[in-house]
């Protein structure tokens, strides 16, 4: 658990039914955020707000399918903002497709399409709805999930790539248009982590570790830590930064 204190708080973290996004929610919950709690699954998300509870914090859940297209986004910032009583002080756009590595021949338009919907387009909507709020109230965090693929190339992984370079892309244009009224966005940019599905290609990711200076992936709760860091006051003075937490895969 983080030493940083987010009393009085309150997260949005989308994507946040599972994986690395319901551990961010459980750190953020954890420094004392109110967290809104998002996904489409909704067994998931009532699971990960009760875990939340019993360790003693505050969840809700808000459910939500961000392929939806612009009204579904507007929906999850009303149904949040209603939730924690006011524009949360912190969104976390972690909501992702995974995308298996394949060839970039064999990837069809439809695909395309629906990656950047999730990816980018959602992410751009919600930020489009929820910054200007927080700009208008002169305070916010927006805390971007993007990734080494988004800092280097990978053969068989052009798409998921491009999304995430735009998302690393998206940060530094918000922390310019959004900054000076108080607004800090900054990037998470995790490397191979641990979660449950990528558990199941432990075999696929072998040849990625060994060339990892830490020699190992990251796990869930270490990208939450890194959350709660950039959305708390220590990081008062971080804007447009990206924060790899990768043991070292992007520097090498
Ligand atoms: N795991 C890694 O090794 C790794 C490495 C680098 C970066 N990342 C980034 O970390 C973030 C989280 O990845 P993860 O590995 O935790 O993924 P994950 O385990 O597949 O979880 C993805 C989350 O996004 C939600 N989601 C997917 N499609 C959605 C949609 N249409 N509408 C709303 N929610 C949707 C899922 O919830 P529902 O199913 O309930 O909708 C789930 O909570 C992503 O931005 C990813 O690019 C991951």
């Amino acid at each position: 658990m983080s030493t940083t204190s987010l009393d009085g708080r309150s997260a949005l973290v989308t994507g946040s039914t599972d994986g690395i996004g319901a551990a961010i929610a459980a750190e953020l919950a954890a420094a004392g955020a109110h967290v809104v709690v998002s996904g489409r699954d909704t067994g998931r998300g009532a699971e990960v707000t009760r875990a939340i509870s019993a360790a003693g914090g505050r969840a809700s859940f808000v459910p939500a399918d961000l392929a939806a297209g612009a009204p579904a986004v507007r929906a999850l910032a009303d149904a949040a903002r209603d939730a924690v009583g006011g524009v949360p002080d912190i969104l976390v756009n972690n909501a992702a497709m995974i995308i298996a590595p394949k060839p970039t021949a064999e990837v069809d338009e439809a695909f395309i399409t629906a990656a950047l919907t999730i990816n980018v387009t959602a992410t751009f909507l919600l930020t489009g709805v929820i910054a200007p709020a927080m700009a208008a109230r002169g305070s916010g965090a927006i805390i971007n999930i993007g990734s080494i693929n988004g800092l280097i190339g990978m053969g068989g992984s052009a798409l998921y790539s491009a999304t995430k370079a735009a998302v690393h892309s998206l940060t530094k244009s918000w922390a310019d248009e959004y900054g000076p009224a108080g607004v800090r966005v900054n990037t998470i940019a995790p490397g191979p982590t641990l979660t449950r599905r990528v558990e199941q290609f432990a075999d696929h990711l072998a040849p990625l570790i060994a060339r990892i200076p830490s020699r190992r992936p990251s796990k869930p709760a270490e990208i939450g830590r890194a959350v709660v860091f950039l959305a708390g006051d220590d990081a008062a003075n971080i804007h447009g930064a990206t924060l790899s937490v990768d043991g070292g895969f992007s520097a090498v």
